[in-house]
């Protein structure tokens, strides 16, 4: 007899920690897979037991409270504030439960390594939820990538540009005013573990800041110079003080809040990536290519499953990686070395000097040029 539902003990029970915006975006991806189902939401906060009554699942106030139950999950989600996100996983990990975390992995590099080196110490799986990985125009073009059809990649061009409205740094935004609500930590942040995920570590960064026009101590942007372990190089254009079309959010329409630029009118896409047989742009997602310069230049149309839900398709991924060893696609390192990646693009625009990264350090490239 064949069946195309697996039977209940191989189901991978999840447990969502947290029942704010992102918990019923999970919860919805959950339910709807026939692999998985949510065993309980764990939320402190008063709407918590009425969101589990609405999702029909268990509801705990804490985690502790969970883990002393019967409801034990096969894996947990966690998606409650960013300060939280390495305690509530050291605890799952230290009781062997495997871990899909929201981005970002931890607040501070040093409690990002020890959670890294917890889940490795105990053999428990651990995930970071940067689904932007699982957006279909990027798996298109990781795809054709990873086939080697545009061969040697020599160098890639990517842009995130959109203008942030007043209404954004102020009341309850207003932190984004500061040090740390700037563009680098809440976007680029995304965008270097795509470049990263598409053609592998940054090695070294080099940033010029761009004009403050709000007069907040956070920034608004970067041009910045990037190169890469394999050797590619790269430009990167970074604002939120300017509309533009060039964004991941514009271009792909992820984002129900953001209109989607359709296809043909992003006007070259935010990323343009360039090998000796060809060039991709994303996401319009075409591959450029002529045997010559005398040659027409021949465009070739990507195949993207715009069916594909990058939630749906992160929690069918936990599914694989718990249950069939799958190795993970954003794992705690990949995840820490964007944050990585991010501090070095901040520490090259305050001192105006490259920033090499070796492994998760940072290290200013002596300026020892000699003087004439
Ligand atoms: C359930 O898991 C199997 C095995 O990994 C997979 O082939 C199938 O597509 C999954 N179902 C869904 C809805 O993703
Ligand atoms: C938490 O981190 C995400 C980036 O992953 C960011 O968008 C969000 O603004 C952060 N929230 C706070 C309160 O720092």
């Amino acid at each position: 007899m064949t069946t195309l539902t697996p039977s209940s003990s191989s189901k991978l029970n999840i447990a969502i920690i947290g029942g704010g915006l992102i918990g019923p975006r999970h919860a919805k991806s959950i339910l709807s897979n026939p692999n998985t189902s949510l065993i309980a939401l764990v939320d402190p906060a008063p709407h918590g037991a009425a969101l589990a009554s609405s999702l029909q699942t268990a509801h705990y106030a804490s985690l502790s409270l969970l883990l002393s139950s019967p409801h034990r999950p096969d894996g947990a989600i966690i998606c409650t504030p960013n300060n939280t996100h390495v305690p509530l996983s050291l605890e799952l990990i230290a009781a062997g439960i495997p871990v899909l975390v929201e981005k970002p992995i931890a607040t501070r590099i040093e409690e990002g390594l020890g959670l890294i080196e917890a889940a490795k110490r105990e053999g428990v799986s651990l995930l970071v939820g940067h689904h932007r990985r699982f957006n279909p125009y990027l798996l298109a073009a990781k795809k054709v990538l990873d086939e080697g059809s545009s061969g040697k990649v020599i160098a890639v061009q990517g842009t995130w540009c959109l203008k942030k409205p007043d209404e954004y740094f102020n009341g309850i935004g207003a932190w984004r005013r500061g040090e740390s609500g700037g563009v680098v930590l809440i976007n680029l942040i995304h965008e270097v573990d795509l470049l990263q995920y598409l053609l592998g570590k940054i090695v070294l960064v080099s940033a010029l800041e761009t004009a403050k026009t709000r007069g907040f101590e956070a920034e608004e942007g970067a041009a910045i110079l990037l190169r890469f372990q394999s050797g590619v190089v790269g430009t990167f254009i970074l604002s939120d003080s300017v509309p533009s079309p060039w964004n991941f959010e514009s271009g792909t329409g992820e984002n129900p809040t953001i209109p989607h630029v359709e296809k043909g009118e992003g006007a070259g896409g935010f990323y343009r990536i360039m090998g000796m047989e060809g060039s991709l742009s994303v996401p319009d997602s075409k591959r450029w290519s002529n045997e010559g310069w005398n040659e027409v230049l021949t465009t070739e149309d990507l195949e993207v499953d715009r069916a594909k839900v990058p939630f749906d398709l992160q929690v069918q991924h936990f599914y694989e990686v718990v249950r069939e060893g799958k190795e993970p696609s954003c794992t705690g390192e990949q995840a820490l070395s964007a944050m990585v990646v991010c501090e070095a693009v901040k520490r090259s625009m305050a001192s105006g000097e490259a920033m090499e990264i070796d492994g998760f350090e940072i290290k200013e490239i002596n300026s020892s040029r000699s003087r004439i």
